[in-house]
């Protein structure tokens, strides 16, 4: 079974979605670590019921990026993790992990990428007033949400639209596309 971590700053339901379908058996992994950088978000007692080992670490108390990425690095490997899914973790990823890590790992964004990167791309997509926004999920490259894409999906915003019912639209999709597109490359992993 591949071993996997999940990096994630906030409510954790993305991380959820994921844990739910490795424990139900429609994704081939074992997420063995949470890496969170806010010690108050609400993902991290998500991770404790699920009896997920947790790194929770702030970026603060480091030297830098190298730094902690370097701590974030050796609890990767004590557990063997082999691919590294990001999950609302609002930090970029440095060298010292795309290296030993390159095209294994990824992320998942709320908007049609390249539209709308960086914080809130829902608010940014509500203000714009565009007709169509979505949610992409991408490989992890050096710069802010501009790696390689592998899968998108759209989602109309309506006159009837909301911010918050726009943001659950959105997340619906997530919860779904998220784990469909991990157990696809993992199964592809498999096969070559
Ligand atoms: C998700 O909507 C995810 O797409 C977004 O953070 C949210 C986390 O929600 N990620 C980014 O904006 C990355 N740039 P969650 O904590 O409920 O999973």
């Amino acid at each position: 079974m591949i071993k996997a971590a999940i990096f994630a700053s906030g409510t954790g339901s993305n991380f959820d979605s994921i844990v739910r379908a490795a424990e139900q058996g429609e994704i081939s992994c074992d997420v063995r670590l949470l890496v969170c950088d806010r010690s108050n978000a609400r993902v991290i007692e998500k991770a404790k019921k699920k009896n997920i080992d947790t790194f929770v670490f702030s970026p603060k108390e480091f030297g830098g990026k190298d730094a902690y990425e370097q701590q974030i690095l050796l609890e990767c490997r004590k557990r063997g993790i082999e691919w590294i899914f990001l999950a609302g973790y609002m930090r970029l990823i440095g060298p010292v992990l795309l290296a030993p890590y390159q095209n294994r790992i990824i992320n998942i964004h709320p908007s049609l990428l390249p539209a709308f990167p960086g914080k809130d791309a829902i608010g940014q997509a509500f203000e714009k007033q565009v007709k169509v926004t979505g949610v992409t999920i991408h490989y992890i490259d050096n710069g802010m949400d501009t790696g390689p894409i592998i899968e998108q999906e759209a989602v109309r915003i309506t006159a009837e639209d909301t911010r918050e019912s726009l943001q659950k639209k959105i997340q619906a999709i997530e919860h779904s596309l998220y784990p469909k597109v991990i157990q696809t490359l993992l199964v592809e992993e498999e096969i070559h």
